[in-house]
């Protein structure tokens, strides 16, 4: 290996940061830092609106009824297919889920999404996926004569779901803004697409990823309680039972039954009663596609955490007290989202007491040479910023736990900054410790030395094996006549193997 040993973190010194720059980083810090008592009002406020969602009246979390009702056992069986449409790339699976308990195996293809398709027509949209579904059929079924093949869609957006094959986008986050989608069911278009290209498929259930997520983890850890994304956007789902939920009176479903809900929890607060929030994220906010909404999402996700940095970073240069990067042409910071949550994540994994990647990064990225105090500040921020993303996620997990009484719990999460963010994860522990006010480990032990009560684990493929589970799922529930969710059951099974007898996509319990 060329070079140090990278260390887990730099031990950092403020000492050659002249006065005014040190009263900088103090604001900073104060208007970026969540203390326990906030964590613990936000947490609160929380509960209140999940509840809130649930009713009849509605609030501003939409707590999305998602019709995939109760965890798997483990035994489900058959191939899947299950697409993918995230934010960067587009992901197509085939996924076979073979006797054994718990197994899966997995073929895959990435495409990328192209960033023009973000902003296009809802043609182009569907008829892009449409082709990369043909294409991977194509490739990996070359002159197969296939029965039509279930798949799961995962469709990360908000979505109103009368059935599990139906979902009317409530609104595009995380950055799109696709006319003539909003407010329509996206099935029939997408289910247009494929079948002019004549591609296999029988599209058994659109999911989200969180709820993906919960599924996949759940599949082969009985202890998951709830799934997470803290990636470009940031969300959860849980299980709740059928009689918590006033806004399904009318389905007269069994109170006990569970069925998942996709919170949509990136628009809690959406009013701006208790988040904390400074006037970048009223920039953010005001400057993105759909201002007004995904209050939390928008102090928290991957896409918004590099343009805050940014934000704070021209408003220093610009700010006559503090004029940093002074008589330097700060052109290239001057464009929205130059910079990425990877950046910040580069920043704060810096190794260096001088902090000389961070320098050399700034110089060759955004031309830009930064003295030492300088780089102290842009270090600090980075750090305020990505903890406070960390606290603030810990409130949303933790007000499902309060909300659920669960004391204890394994929540499966993935996404970007979840996997990839320096010490997000330790942060996100620190805040559920402060928020939930452990004083013991579990089972008794002291804290830190076994496993906290609620843990937040990396979980299992949600997009990819959570939505061929939850296509299994929903089969499963046909074939057993639990249709609450299904619009057309024969429609459903038809041209799939599911539909002849002895050869069954899902195996009944055993
Ligand atoms: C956004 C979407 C939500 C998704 C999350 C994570 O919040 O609205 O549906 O789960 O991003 O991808």
């Amino acid at each position: 290996m060329v070079g140090p040993r990278r260390q887990p973190s730099r031990k950092g010194s403020m000492a050659d940061v002249p006065h005014d720059m040190l009263q900088e980083i103090k604001r900073l810090e104060d208007m970026f830092t969540v203390d326990t008592t906030k964590l613990k009002a936000i947490t609160d406020h929380c509960i209140s609106e999940l509840t809130k969602g649930l009713s009849k009246e509605g609030g501003s979390i939409p707590m999305n009824p998602t019709w995939c009702m109760g965890f798997p056992t483990g035994h489900e069986t058959g191939t899947f297919l299950a697409l993918d449409m995230g934010g960067t790339n587009l992901r197509v699976c085939e996924i076979r889920l073979p006797e054994e308990v718990g197994e899966f195996d997995i073929i895959q293809s990435k495409y990328r999404m192209p960033e023009e398709l973000k902003t296009g027509t809802a043609d182009e949209l569907w008829g892009y996926i449409a082709d990369c579904l043909q294409q991977f059929i194509e490739y990996h079924h070359e002159g197969e004569k296939l029965d039509q093949l279930p798949l799961g869609f995962t469709f990360s957006y908000p979505a109103t779901q009368d059935y599990i094959d139906h979902g009317v986008l409530q609104r595009w986050t995380k950055g799109f803004d696709i006319e003539g989608v909003e407010g329509k069911d996206v099935v029939p278009p997408f289910q247009a697409a494929v079948a002019e290209r004549g591609v296999p498929i029988k599209l058994t259930a659109l999911i989200n990823d969180t709820t993906g997520t919960l599924i996949a983890s759940a599949y082969t850890d009985p202890e998951m309680r709830i799934g997470c994304i803290f990636g470009t956007g940031c969300n959860a789902a849980y299980m709740e039972h059928c009689g918590e939920i006033p806004k399904l009176e009318h389905m007269h479903l069994d109170p006990q039954q569970e069925i998942a809900i996709n919170c949509e929890w990136g628009a809690f607060d959406n009013e701006h009663k208790v988040l904390p929030r400074t006037p970048y994220d009223v920039i953010v906010d005001k400057d993105s596609p759909r201002p007004g909404q995904q209050a939390f999402e928008k102090m928290i996700a991957g896409l918004y955490l590099g343009e805050l940095h940014r934000l704070v970073l021209v408003d220093l240069h610009e700010n006559p007290n503090v004029k940093i990067f002074e008589g330097q042409d700060i052109s290239a910071l001057k464009k929205p989202y130059s910079l990425d949550a990877s950046f910040l994540s580069d920043i704060e994994n810096d190794p260096y007491e001088n902090l000389q990647e961070t320098h050399d990064r700034f110089e060759s990225m955004l031309k830009i040479k930064c003295t030492k105090p300088e780089l102290e500040l842009i270090r600090r921020l980075a750090e305020l910023i990505g903890t406070r993303s960390a606290r603030l996620s810990a409130c949303g997990v933790a007000a499902i736990c309060k909300k659920k009484g669960y004391k204890t719990a394994h929540v499966g999460a993935d996404g970007s900054v979840f996997n990839k963010y320096p010490h997000f994860k330790a942060r996100g522990a620190q805040a559920l410790k402060e928020i939930l006010d452990w004083t013991t480990g579990r089972d008794g032990k002291p804290l830190g030395r076994g496993n906290d009560p609620v843990e937040i684990l990396p979980a299992e493929d949600g997009s990819g094996v959570g939505a061929a589970l939850i296509a299994a799922l929903t089969l499963k529930r046909v074939q057993e006549g639990n249709l609450a969710g299904i619009r057309d059951p024969e429609a459903m099974l038809r041209g799939t193997k599911a539909e002849k007898p002895g050869t069954k996509e899902v195996e009944p319990n055993k």
